[in-house]
């Protein structure tokens, strides 16, 4: 018996040993990061933007690689950029009105054109019709709005002269064996340096800056990774020329433990709370309206207001961020398109808030009732019933009886009457008629 005890307890600690050994490059504490990424947890909801000269062609900001379009024939995009229409004091109210927090904007994205004064290139808004640091004033509109400001930088750049061809490179070979042909006076080193010194300028050149999203990593045959970045000194910069700053997972140092403070679905719904070596990991999704990140004139695929709003709610339902993208028209303006889903949301999120900040999944042991979407507030102790499909009268939950202090609509602070059943269920009364939300919520205060 003594003998099982002794092992028992040195596997144990074997096992404790072997995930605290689990690769780190900073020495900061569980706790420290949770302080660290706590608004962003409690916030929960963002706004991407994906905005560039790839407005101009509107479809699709890969348009560069997807018709392999060379930098002369892109040229046109640059000569008539002119976004006489920006007003990002409109946008940000915009973002707030939808119920967002924070906001994540591409200050360059892949085809290499920086809406940022840069002193390192002149492939940048200040040489364009716009005559103007995008970026600057874009930081200042949303920090008016009191949202947080967040940076997306492309690692990639099909424009910079040094940045090797590789095989999501607009001029990629057809022949495997014309790489080296074509790449024959690239320098990545040279390419590396002028990262760096962007994403330098982009941490020291506009004040506090609350998220780095740096985009994106593709290893192997033809690729990229975090050697070709040197991710591991960028990271360390970041963190050091900004020290509270939340950093997605796309450098590529997936070794390391904190080689990234979230992880980053991108257009799919997680089945569950995505998880490492066993512990759930913070995360996000971002998601378009419509399929592509740029302004797109022609795309149909819109989501209409109420999947978007279960988007957001089943996000925060399995503990995660939802970062919903506009594509903003070449001019400036956020199309009607956009605005229609960001007025829908708004008005849901006006009176439902309250069953996403701060929320996150359900404690386990309650259970989920047929079409609908749990959420709950550890700190206040409230969960959420989300009724994706209006029920008739009576609607049950499961093992609740006894749970309950008081049960109420969200939208209207409502009562619902509530009583227990024989079998410990909770059973509530509900108006016949569904209210006028889109997704009307049932707010539980628990015992
Ligand atoms: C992808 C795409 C890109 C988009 C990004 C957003 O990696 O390359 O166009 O900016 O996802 O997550």
């Amino acid at each position: 018996m003594k003998k099982l005890l002794y092992c028992t307890l040195t596997l144990l600690m074997f096992l404790s040993q072997a995930q605290a050994q689990e690769k780190k490059i900073f020495n900061e504490t569980d706790q420290q990061k949770e302080k660290r990424l706590g608004w962003w947890i409690n916030d929960r909801f963002g706004m991407f933007i994906h905005w560039g000269l790839y407005a101009l062609p509107a479809r699709h900001e890969w348009v560069k690689h997807n018709e392999r379009i060379t930098d002369s024939a892109y040229q046109k995009y640059f000569d008539n950029f002119n976004p006489d229409l920006y007003d990002p004091r409109e946008w940000a109210r915009m973002a707030k009105a939808a119920g967002m927090k924070y906001a994540v904007i591409t200050t360059k994205h892949h085809e290499g054109f920086c809406l940022f004064d840069s002193e390192y290139t002149d492939y940048k808004a200040t040489k364009t019709g716009a005559k103007k640091d995008l970026i600057k004033e874009w930081v200042d509109a949303f920090r008016a709005e009191g949202l947080k400001v967040g940076f997306y930088y492309s690692l990639i750049d099909w424009h910079h002269p040094d940045f090797t061809i590789d095989r999501v490179h607009p001029q990629r070979p057809n022949d495997p064996k014309d790489y080296e042909k074509l790449n024959k006076g690239r320098d990545m080193a040279k390419y590396r340096t002028y990262l760096h010194n962007q994403v330098r300028e982009l941490m020291t050149k506009y004040g506090k800056i609350d998220i780095l999203w740096a985009d994106f990593s593709y290893p192997g045959d033809h690729g990229k990774n975090h050697d070709d970045w040197n991710s591991m000194d960028l990271i360390k910069m970041i963190r050091k020329l900004q020290p509270g700053i939340l950093i997605n997972d796309r450098m590529d140092l997936g070794e390391y433990e904190d080689g990234g403070d979230f992880v980053t679905p991108e257009q799919y719904k997680v089945a569950e709370w995505p998880t490492r070596n066993g512990k759930k990991v913070h995360w996000e999704t971002c998601q378009t309206f419509s399929g592509s990140w740029g302004y797109y004139r022609d795309e149909t695929s819109w989501k209409d207001n109420k999947q978007l709003l279960v988007l957001l709610i089943e996000t925060v339902s399995k503990g995660g961020n939802l970062l919903l993208n506009v594509g903003p028209t070449s001019r400036g303006l956020f199309d009607s398109r956009a605005q229609d889903r960001l007025n829908g949301m708004g008005e849901w999120m006006k009176v439902n808030g309250r069953s996403i900040y701060g929320c996150t999944q359900a404690p386990e042991g309650i259970q989920r009732p047929e079409n609908t979407l749990l959420t709950y507030n550890p700190e206040t102790k409230r969960l959420y019933v989300h009724l994706l499909d209006y029920p008739l009268q009576r609607f049950e939950l499961p093992g609740l009886k006894g749970k309950v202090k008081y049960a109420q609509f969200l939208h209207d602070g409502s009562e619902i009457k509530m009583h227990g059943t024989d079998k410990g269920d909770l059973a509530l009364d509900m108006p016949v008629r569904k209210p006028d939300a889109e997704i009307p919520v049932i707010e539980l205060v628990l015992q």
